[in-house]
Formats: C-alpha cells, sequence, structure tokens
C-alpha cells in the first residue's frame, strides 16, 4: 500500500515550504487531488517547520530532530573505512543485520521506486554452494579466453566494458592468480565471511543499479559505524546474474538482477589509521567559450 502525506490543516503555517521541495511542486492543500503524481518521498514531511505533516497510515514511526554530524567526525569516518576480507569467525547476530538492512531505505532512489530487496546468506552449505558454482565458472571462463580465437569471438558480441576488458592482454595476466587460488581451494571470493548480502532489484525501475549500490554503501557506512568490516565483491554479482544455478539458489525472481554484492563481519584486524590522500583529483568547473557561444547559440 502507497503511503501518502497528509497535512494537518490546525498546524499549517501556509508557508508553502512543502510545495517548494517537493518533486512534483504539489502543494499539501489538499492531498487527495494529487495522489497519482504523488511519489511519497515526504521531502515535505522533513521540512515543514510546524510539523504540520503526518501520514495516510496512523501507524508510522516519526522521526525525531535533525542530529548535527561534525563535517570533521565524517570526513574522518568516511577516510576510516576500508575493504575487509580478514574476518573472525565471530558470527553476526540477525538483529544486527536486520538493523543495517533497515539503514538502507534512507537512499534516494530513482522515481523514489526503492525496490531493492536484499538476500542474506548466513547458512554455510548455501555459501559452500555458491562459492562451487562460481568457482567453476571462472575457472571454465578463464580457460576458454585463454584461447585467442574464443576472446575475439566473444568481443564482437558483449557489451563495450567486457569488450575492453577482453581485448587487454594484462587482464588475463591480472587474474591468472585469482584463477590459481579458487583451483588450489582458497576463498577467494567470500574470503570467509560469515555474512553475504545480495542487493537485487527488478529491472523494470528507473535506476535499478545506482540504487542498489547506494543501498549497500550505506550498509557499509553503518556496519563501519559499529565497528565491523564488509567488501564489495563485484565478481559475485558478474557470476550469478549469468547463471541459471545461482540464480536459482538465491532465489532470484526473473525479471531480477544483483547489483552489489556485500560481505560482511567482524574484524580479524583493526586499521590504526586511514591511508593518506594521496589520489590525484579528477574534477573540473566548466563554463561556456566565446567560440561556443557563437558556434552553438542558446535560442532562449
Ligand atoms: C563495485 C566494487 C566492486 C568490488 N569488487 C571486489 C571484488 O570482487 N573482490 C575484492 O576483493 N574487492 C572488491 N572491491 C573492493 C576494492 O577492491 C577496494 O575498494 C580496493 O581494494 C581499495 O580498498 P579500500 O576500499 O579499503 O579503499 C570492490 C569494490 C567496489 C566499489
Amino acid at each position: 500500500m502507497k503511503i501518502f502525506p497528509v497535512k494537518i490543516e490546525a498546524k499549517c503555517l501556509g508557508c508553502e515550504k512543502c510545495k517548494a521541495v517537493c518533486p512534483r511542486h504539489i502543494s499539501q492543500i489538499d492531498p487527495d487531488e494529487h495522489l497519482s503524481e504523488c511519489i511519497s518521498c515526504f521531502q515535505c514531511y522533513a521540512v515543514c517547520p510546524n510539523n504540520a505533516i503526518t501520514f495516510s497510515k496512523k501507524e508510522l514511526e516519526e522521526t525525531g530532530p535533525l542530529p548535527a554530524i561534525d563535517k570533521d567526525d565524517l570526513k574522518s569516518f568516511l577516510a576510516f573505512r576500508r575493504s575487509n576480507r580478514l574476518f573472525s569467525t565471530k558470527p553476526v547476530k540477525r538483529e544486527t543485520i536486520v538493523e543495517l538492512i533497515h539503514s538502507a531505505q534512507h537512499i534516494p532512489s530513482g522515481g523514489n521506486a526503492h525496490n531493492c530487496k536484499f538476500t542474506i546468506i548466513t547458512d554455510q552449505e548455501v555459501k559452500n554452494r555458491l562459492l562451487q558454482l562460481i568457482k567453476k565458472r571462472y575457472v571454465l571462463q578463464f580457460k576458454f579466453l585463454q584461447v585467442p580465437i574464443m576472446r575475439f569471438i566473444l568481443t564482437l558480441f558483449t557489451d563495450p566494458v567486457t569488450r575492453a576488458f577482453l581485448n587487454d592482454r594484462e587482464y588475463l595476466k591480472r587474474i591468472i592468480p585469482l584463477v590459481e587460488g579458487m583451483k588450489n581451494g582458497k576463498d577467494l571470493v567470500f574470503y570467509n565471511a560469515p555474512v553475504v548480502i545480495a542487493v537485487h532489484s527488478d529491472q523494470l525501475i528507473p535506476t535499478p543499479g545506482p540504487d542498489s549500490i547506494l543501498a549497500a554503501y550505506n550498509i557499509v557506512l553503518m556496519a563501519h559505524a559499529m565497528g565491523m568490516g564488509t567488501c564489495f565483491v563485484s565478481m559475485v554479482q558478474n557470476a550469478v546474474n549469468n547463471s541459471n544455478k545461482c540464480r536459482a539458489l538465491l532465489k532470484l525472481g526473473r525479471r531480477e538482477r544483483v547489483h552489489a554484492v556485500i560481505l560482511l563481519g567482524h574484524n580479524k584486524l583493526k586499521y590504526q589509521r586511514p591511508i593518506p590522500m594521496f589520489r590525484e583529483d579528477h574534477y573540473r568547473f566548466i563554463k561556456i567559450s566565446d567560440i561556443e557561444k557563437r558556434m552553438f547559440p542558446c535560442s532562449t
């Protein structure tokens, strides 16, 4: 059931801040008139200075006032996040996992679709089966890619990103240790993490991929705040999406695709410091040059 904002007339100050922030510019004067346009983003509820907007579903929990977070604290928190591949055997409590999943609800989502679903794997049997399927797939793929004619044929039918990888000779060299490690029985996919979370979504929503990655990153940050470790593993999602056996194991619907997979667990080691900011900044401010103005005059 879709939930809509409802104005409490007696509390409304008439400031129209609700209308100003609404992506559809709906004034909350009469919500019934605008139900079809409302995307239930609740920006109106969040902005109202007099708490004059509530929900069409009464039992919804109302949130408290704006919490302040210090800019430098946040900067340091973000800088301290690391991808963790060394997990302790300590299990993660079910309620902790649920709390993490709840944190993913606060993402921005294309068209406010909020369609991400989370499949949580803590069962060792499921993890082992998935790992075996993924391993088999990568080992076979590697064998296949070592034959130049096979590689060439594949480039003709694949997407541009995969094509670029296939044309890169260094790529095969880079994955040799991975494939060899897998053949030797190492878990270089799940790194023995106690929890694996696959974030998937229906394909027929405006932005399935970005939504899932944002949802996964909220979980990553929240886990970091709880002192736990996480790691994105794209190797899993690539294998899962293209294997019917993996899809069946994860009970994915026909139109669903996995867009992010994260490992979760308690850290075996403690990171003592963030890495320095040694990366080159890739940003630019742009403006229209006089030549461009003449070449592409703007009609408005
Ligand atoms: C979309 C995405 C996919 C990734 N896939 C893998 C993966 O398959 N295996 C892995 O070990 N790490 C994976 N990583 C983690 C990166 O390798 C990691 O971010 C990098 O090593 C830098 O470490 P840091 O996150 O601690 O800065 C992935 C990260 C992202 C964002």
